[in-house]
């Protein structure tokens, strides 16, 4: 079983999967962290982040750790997940994200990973797992996305509303829903609320 759980930016698709698959027992599988290491790993060899032949030897020995409360990316025994979340990693991300062959790099990590999960992204349902047993898709408004991850930021709400709002722009093309997947506003709605909306439709 594989339930796809893909939205914009800051629309709290980590959270949510991480409740879902803790209620259903699995894991989950934050695709984002994958980009956000590629992009990591070029900022830190001074790689032009739009030169896929240059990024890719770059990722030898990188994979995604899944789990139900929260996941790692290592590069052999060196753990990389507390540096994913930066300002920068999060500015040049989108240009890492279009890039075909960083794409299909990715692509090859998930699908290789034993299911049952809970896959989360953009793609998930599309692209990836076009084939999964359940599929949603979490939208906000951007100023509802900013003023959720002021909370976790020292930056001020209108900065991140405007590079949220650039991202989705930049992101638009992987973005799109799944033409069979419910797509839930998380506006109006708790965490716990949006948890609770995901399993009474998986039941
Ligand atoms: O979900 P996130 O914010 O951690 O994702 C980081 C970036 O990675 C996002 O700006 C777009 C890209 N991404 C993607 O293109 N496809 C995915 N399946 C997941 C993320």
């Amino acid at each position: 079983m594989i339930v796809t759980i893909d939205g914009v930016a800051a629309s709290g698709k980590s959270s949510v999967s991480s409740g879902v698959a803790q209620a259903l027992g699995v894991p989950y599988v934050s695709s984002g962290l994958l980009y956000r290491a590629v992009t990591l790993l070029g900022l830190q060899g001074g790689v032009p982040l739009d030169e896929a032949p240059a990024l890719l030897p770059l990722l030898r020995g990188v994979h995604l750790e899944p789990s139900a409360s929260g996941n790692h990316v290592w590069q052999a025994d060196q753990d990389l997940t507390a540096a994913l979340h930066s300002t920068r990693v999060d500015a040049g991300v989108s240009t890492v994200a279009t890039l075909p062959e960083v794409r299909a790099w990715v692509d090859a990590q998930l699908r290789a990973l034993p299911a049952p999960f809970v896959a989360e992204g953009r793609d998930m349902g599309t692209n990836v797992f076009p084939h999964a047993s359940a599929k949603f898709y979490l939208t906000a408004s951007p100023r509802v996305r900013a003023e959720r991850r002021a909370r976790e930021r020292p930056e001020d709400i209108p900065a991140i509303e405007a590079a949220l709002t650039e991202r989705d722009r930049l992101d638009t093309v992987q973005s799109a829903p799944a033409p069979d997947a419910r797509v839930i506003d998380t506006g109006p709605l708790t965490l716990q609320g949006v948890i609770d909306e995901i399993l009474r439709a998986l039941r």
